[in-house]
């Protein structure tokens, strides 16, 4: 999704900027931009290409400069075009076609009042050139600079609605840009001697590591060596400080080795992500999830599960954990639900957000919405330490699935559902329902995972020959009961997103009860089938679409005596692995997901329409 990268200096920053923008790529964008001071002028390069190919292009120009601003975009109001590009330019009012800029902005968000604020900034003589949000934030700085940037920003940013990061300079004061966020991260780099501003620290990795995480509400004056921070309290902005922290961001640029794409990989480094995350746990323990965690878990009197997506998936399958071996009653919700609905709410309640980046708007948002209710109790399992989850939780476990680049969730899924295991052990255990040899048995088949999952990934030989009748159909059925239903919602949704082809997952009791009218010999119905007690009635309902013509591509479980046949085929997983079975099952479906994406010439890494880190709403 959109990045930010900005920077005063007095070397020259564009190769910054531009390599700002490609750690930044793999999060999905359709087009790019940079712009600079230079000579007295604002200048800027966009492109609905490639960054590199940004970069080939700015070189051309000559663009170079100490201060700057760049933007990858993922659209959201107006067409992927270069007219819609960032940096945005104001020239200001009743201006001359091509007149030269004054403002240049770049943002992050959706300004919700963006119609309002143009029609007034139209009737000031302000000239719309783009279909965008953003161009109104930079027509409305320009109409409030009375000769100081950070005062016209503070005022601007009074005037929007919604959820920005922006960062933004002016012709008229050649050594200073000025950032403002709410509702969307940005963070400040501080530099010997210059200064930064990044929508995620990964983007500064190699630059500086002395990172500031703003926050929501605070507007920053970036100068040659020096800055300041300031809050607006009540509509007046009052200087503030804001810790300087050594992170060390990972530079996102992983190495693809002898894979095709990064989800093919990340799928492959499952055994050892998974091995990571469990590489601290020696016991089951409340100090797994940080400070505090033993008095708040005595407390609670249920769970709130908040995510979206993959990790809603996760969340839903902790769910038949939570409440089988902690014996707690557990709720999962849709983040962009949950923040608008009416619920009510219970003190008691430990809300647990799951997000593999950390900055899912509508997770952050949903956690806000509960603690807002009198929710205090909080905890994320989240995949990036230095993210805004992590910051805004009272507890937290940090899986260690490592950057995962492909836009289509893989391994960061697995070692949620490990984090999520822990925590239903740990709560079975403060409350009673873990006795020593449980713990031992649980955390010795925890420990024999990645060997375990490293034998379904043996598999792959068989999944992609299925592959070749998938990428034909146009349409996909998944099935799973119990623990293996939110597992066969993971199986569609991965196929849908990167294939293309339309899944839908049913809880397979559900069959007869509407679903069972598309089965027909052209839907492939996937079945998720482990040995657990719902296999038989499982069985039935297999009897059911075939008795249909429908054909059966079924993930059984060695001993669940489900044989191929006419319209049945069979890929036994090695062995059945209990409770946490669907850490192993869903792997099989990842892996059909990539190898029909891949059999139908899709681009797997990065999916139409799709980014990673949704960070608007
Ligand atoms: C699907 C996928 C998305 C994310 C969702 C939440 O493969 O990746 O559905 O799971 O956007 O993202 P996080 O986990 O970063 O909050």
């Amino acid at each position: 999704m959109c990045g930010i990268v900005g920077a005063v200096s007095s070397r020259n920053i564009t190769p910054i900027l531009i390599e700002g923008l490609k750690r930044l790529e793999y999060r999905g964008y359709d087009s790019c931009g940079v712009a600079v001071h230079q000579d007295g002028a604002l200048r800027r390069a966009r492109s609905t290409s490639r960054v590199a190919e940004l970069q080939t292009q700015a070189a051309e120009d000559g663009i170079a400069s100490g201060t700057g601003i760049a933007h990858t975009r993922w659209a959201t109001h107006g067409v992927p075009a270069v007219r819609n590009a960032h940096p945005h330019f104001s020239p200001g009012p009743n201006a001359a076609e091509g007149a030269a800029g004054r403002v240049a902005l770049v943002h992050n968000g959706i300004i919700e009042n963006h119609d309002e604020l143009r029609a007034e900034l139209q009737a000031r003589g302000y000239v719309f050139h783009s279909q965008t949000d953003t161009e109104v934030i930079c027509h409305l700085v320009d109409q409030l600079y009375n000769g100081d940037l950070l005062e016209a920003v503070q005022q601007a940013v009074q005037r929007l609605k919604g959820a920005y990061a922006i960062a933004v300079f002016h012709r008229d004061e050649p050594q200073r840009v000025v950032g403002a966020r709410e509702g969307s991260p940005l963070v400040l780099g501080v530099g010997e001697g210059e200064r930064f501003l990044a929508s995620d620290a990964m983007a500064l990795a190699g630059v500086t590591d002395q990172i500031v995480y703003l926050e929501e509400g605070d507007v920053v004056d970036l100068q040659l060596g020096k800055h300041w921070i300031s809050h607006a309290q009540a509509g007046r902005f009052t200087a503030v400080e804001r810790e300087v922290k050594t992170v060390h961001a990972h530079s996102g640029a992983a190495e693809l080795g002898p894979y095709r794409h990064y989800m093919q990989k990340e799928i492959f480094e499952q055994p050892k992500a998974i091995a990571d995350t469990l590489d601290a746990v020696e016991t089951i323990g409340p100090e797994l999830f940080g400070a505090g965690a033993a008095a708040r878990f005595k407390d609670i009197d249920s769970v709130l599960i908040l995510a979206c997506g993959t990790s809603y998936y996760s969340g839903s399958t902790a769910k038949y954990w939570l409440e089988s071996i902690a014996k707690i009653p557990t709720s999962v919700e849709i983040a962009s639900e949950y923040r608008y609905r009416d619920s009510v709410p219970n003190p008691r309640q430990l809300v647990v957000t799951i997000s593999q980046s950390g900055e899912t708007a509508d997770t952050l948002a949903a956690l806000k919405h509960a603690r807002s209710l009198g929710m205090q109790h909080t905890l994320t399992i989240c995949n990036v330490g230095t993210s805004a989850m992590v910051r805004e939780c009272a507890l937290n476990y940090i899986t260690r699935a490592g950057a995962e680049i492909g836009v289509a969730s893989t391994k960061a899924f697995t070692t949620q559902l490990v984090g999520l295991f822990l925590l239903t052990l740990t709560l079975a255990k403060v409350r009673g329902h873990l006795s020593e040899a449980q713990e031992a048995d649980h955390l010795k088949a925890l420990r024999h995972l990645p060997v375990a999952v490293q034998a379904v990934l043996a598999l792959e030989p068989q999944v992609v020959a299925w592959s070749e009748a998938f990428a034909r159909k146009e349409n996909a059925l998944f099935l799973g009961r119990g623990l293996h239903y939110p597992i066969a919602l993971e199986g569609a949704l991965k196929l849908k997103e990167i294939s293309y082809i339309h899944a839908e997952a049913y809880p397979a009791g559900e069959l007869k009860h509407g679903p069972l009218a598309l089965v027909t010999a052209e839907m492939p119905v996937v079945t998720v089938a482990p040995n657990d007690a719902l296999l038989e009635k499982l069985k039935s309902n297999l009897q059911e679409v075939r008795a249909r013509g429908g054909e059966l591509f079924v993930f059984a479980d060695a001993d669940s005596h489900i044989e191929s046949g006419e319209g049945l085929h069979v890929i036994r997983m090695p062995e059945h692995y209990g409770a946490l079975s669907p850490i192993l099952h869903v792997v099989p479906l990842q892996l059909l997901a990539y190898h029909t994406a891949c059999a139908r010439g899709t681009d797997v890494d990065k999916p139409r329409n799709l980014a990673k880190s949704v960070t608007v709403e």
